[in-house]
């Protein structure tokens, strides 16, 4: 099976968890899209609901499919929030933000009452850290946050490059939050806790991709001989 079948598959069990009136938060990146194509499929059925977006994009795809929105100002308190992830481990510790979208997702999913992961199994890691761990920053004192990220990754006890991200035609990406992402390529993390302490006691360091604590449960969709095993 492919990897957008299996994002599907994973979407699709999700929408199981989704009852009418619910205030939904909407994740992004390509697994939450599919979530949201397969939410709008039961909006146009008659599913009532109102969604938060967390990104413009997302806000932007749900919109155009017909799914009421909201902003969090006006829906204070979420029941449940429905986003991907960039690595999962045994603990639903979890990487986000490879779509620079990490900090609407994290007040999103801390302003749920739940929040699911849903993601192709291959997500799954022992250890944190193969994936570059995205840090959102304030574009002022970029130079001086970006010595003292680093001096916050070696203190935690992790080696590796961090760097700006730039978009193709070579500009600093911007996120919808006017800010910059550095990415921490770590290849492992040995105590995220310690390492997302560290980041947060950065001034200039708006947010950091490792979600503590946050989500509740993670569906994870595997190639079982071309089907799609979910779990
Ligand atoms: C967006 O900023 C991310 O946190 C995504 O949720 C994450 O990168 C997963 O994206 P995919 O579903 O596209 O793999």
């Amino acid at each position: 099976m492919s990897g957008p079948d299996l994002r599907r598959a994973a979407a699709a069990r999700a929408l199981d968890l989704v009852e009418p009136g619910m205030r939904l938060g909407l994740g992004s990146g390509s697994t939450a899209a599919a979530f949201v194509d397969l939410l709008a499929e039961r909006v146009r059925g008659g599913l009532d609901l109102v969604g938060v977006p967390t990104s413009e994009a997302t806000r932007a795809q749900a919109e155009a499919a017909g799914i009421r929105l909201a902003t969090l100002d006006e829906v204070p308190e979420l029941d449940l929030t429905i986003d991907g992830a960039d690595e999962v481990d045994d603990s639903l510790r979890l990487i986000k933000g490879g779509g620079a979208a990490l900090l609407r997702e994290k007040i999103v999913a801390c302003a749920s009452r739940r929040m699911v992961v849903i993601a192709d199994a291959a997500k799954r890691v022992a250890t944190l850290g193969a994936f570059p761990l995205p840090v959102e920053v304030n574009p002022f004192g970029l130079a001086a946050t970006h010595r003292a990220v680093e001096a916050a990754v070696a203190a935690a006890g992790c080696t590796g490059p961090v760097s700006l991200r730039r978009t193709a035609d070579g500009r600093p990406l911007v996120t919808d939050g006017g800010h910059h992402i550095l990415d921490a390529r770590l290849g492992a993390i040995p105590d995220p806790e310690v390492l997302g302490a560290g980041l947060w006691a950065v001034p200039g360091v708006v947010e950091h991709g490792l979600f503590l604590g946050i989500a509740d449960a993670a569906i994870l969709a595997a190639d079982r001989g071309g089907r799609a095993e979910v779990t």
